[in-house]
């Protein structure tokens, strides 16, 4: 029988707290020259400070914005109307209107002559809404896996081979369940997503094809841009389509994702703060989770089989995690002051849920820095138990906790549930209202 080489690592993995070596973590409000931030208005000099050493050290470097070079065009590939239950499993729950429509958006670089194409699914509740606030997030295996509806069509997706080719119509709506479209949309908002393939394929091409041929003087450099960069990029692309469209308002955009999609949210909010609320769900090891823990994933193991995620600079702290610059609690406090939301699941000790959730507790002192709460923990700075300060209780499962920073730990495997979904909501709704 052929063994996956991914779940053996998994279970050849460290999951033993005791064999957590002993770290510092660096310290958000400290500047780079060792000064101290002393207060809110040095923040945004500190926050690009962190956004640079992330580019350099982590997820290497993005196109510079410019919106005279960068062109999104669009068009309209399909609309139709459509009606959703609110619970799909329950019959009698009520039934929401929404509308569904296909854009194909070309990014492109002027005077280049390049460009790249991706087809946007976006859902619309009722039938006729304008300025919408919306979630955008990528799904994995193509638009039409978040639901059963013909009328969304079918995307092409890479498949093992690494050719591009139409997905089988047995995979309409296999997806449906990580995807409440009726919940969502209940509550007035939109959902829009792409297939993450669309941007960029998720295997290591040394950035032949996607969206890197577009700017490929950013790579052969340590910095270079990365997959999870492009993923990325394109997300705030399609914030410059919102903001060109009447029916999204691109004010009010929350970024989400799940596992290497959630590490691509974070990253996408702390480089574009057009993003209102920035979400992840089970991101793990180069996402949420704190990498000097190296429990359940480390950064060795996934620069060995992701290295087109990160950045060459990041390989080479394999085996030396503790002289990285960063660690990822400053990836959350990099999208302060705006709201983060964290999730984890207790079945998925490989993305380490105590790492992530410590990572949302220690961003938290910059929400309090600037005036604001984070996770809201009450720490007792004059405790002589350095441990209860440094070491804070695992929230019980199934309990959302935090203000601007909001976390859960709910029971079950890597995923996204319902559960999750009634989360990121109501969280959000104080930010997108
Ligand atoms: C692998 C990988 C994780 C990643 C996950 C996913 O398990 O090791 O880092 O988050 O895939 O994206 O599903």
């Amino acid at each position: 029988m052929l063994t996956d080489p991914l779940t053996t690592d998994a279970q050849d993995a460290n999951y033993d707290e005791s064999k957590i070596p002993a770290y510092t973590l660096p310290d958000p409000l400290t500047f780079n020259d060792g000064s101290t931030v002393a207060s809110s208005d040095d923040w945004e000099t500190r926050r690009s400070e962190i956004v640079q050493l992330f580019k350099d050290h982590v997820f290497g470097a993005m196109p510079a914005r410019s919106p005279e070079t960068q062109r999104v065009v669009f068009k309209i590939f399909s609309e139709s109307s459509i009606a959703f239950r609110v619970d799909p499993d329950d019959l009698e729950s009520e039934l929401v209107e929404a509308k569904l429509k296909e854009f194909d958006i070309v990014l492109g670089v002027d005077g280049s002559g390049k460009e790249h194409r991706i087809r946007m699914l976006l859902v619309l509740p009722g039938n006729d809404t304008t300025n919408t606030p919306v979630f955008l997030g990528y799904n994995f295996q193509g638009n039409h896996t978040v639901h059963s509806s013909k009328k969304i069509s079918l995307s092409k997706v890479w498949n093992r081979d690494r050719e591009c080719a139409t997905a089988l119509e047995s995979t309409r709506g296999s997806k449906s369940s990580r995807w409440p479209l009726g919940l969502i949309v209940s509550k007035g908002y939109g959902v829009a997503t792409v297939y993450y393939g669309d941007v960029d394929p998720d295997f290591d091409d040394e950035f032949q094809n996607g969206v890197h041929p577009l700017y490929p003087e950013l790579q052969g450099r340590e910095d270079n841009w990365t997959s999870i960069g492009a993923w990325a990029w394109g997300l705030s692309r399609m914030v410059d389509f919102f903001e060109s469209i009447p029916d999204v308002d691109g004010s009010r955009v929350a970024v989400f994702g799940h596992s290497r999609l959630g590490k691509t949210s974070l990253w996408a909010g702390a480089t574009d703060n057009r993003f209102r609320v920035v979400i992840s769900n089970n991101s793990g090891c180069g996402g949420a989770a704190l990498a000097r823990r190296q429990i359940g994933e480390t950064v060795k193991r996934i620069n060995t089989v992701f290295p087109h995620w990160f950045c060459l600079q990041h390989k080479s702290y394999n085996d030396s995690v503790h002289e990285m610059p960063v660690d990822h609690h400053m990836l959350l406090a990099a999208i302060a002051p705006r709201p983060v939301y964290v999730a984890s699941a207790q079945g998925d000790q490989w993305a380490d849920p105590k790492g992530e959730f410590l990572a949302a507790f220690h961003a938290s002192p910059v929400y309090r820095m600037l005036g604001l709460k984070g996770l809201g923990i009450a720490i007792d700075t004059d405790s002589e138990n350095v441990e209860s300060v440094q070491a804070p209780k695992m929230p019980v499962l199934g309990k959302r906790i935090g203000d601007r920073v909001g976390y859960h730990i709910r029971e079950g495997k890597h995923d996204i549930t319902r559960y999750d979904w009634e989360q990121f909501l109501s969280f959000s709704s104080r930010f997108l209202r």
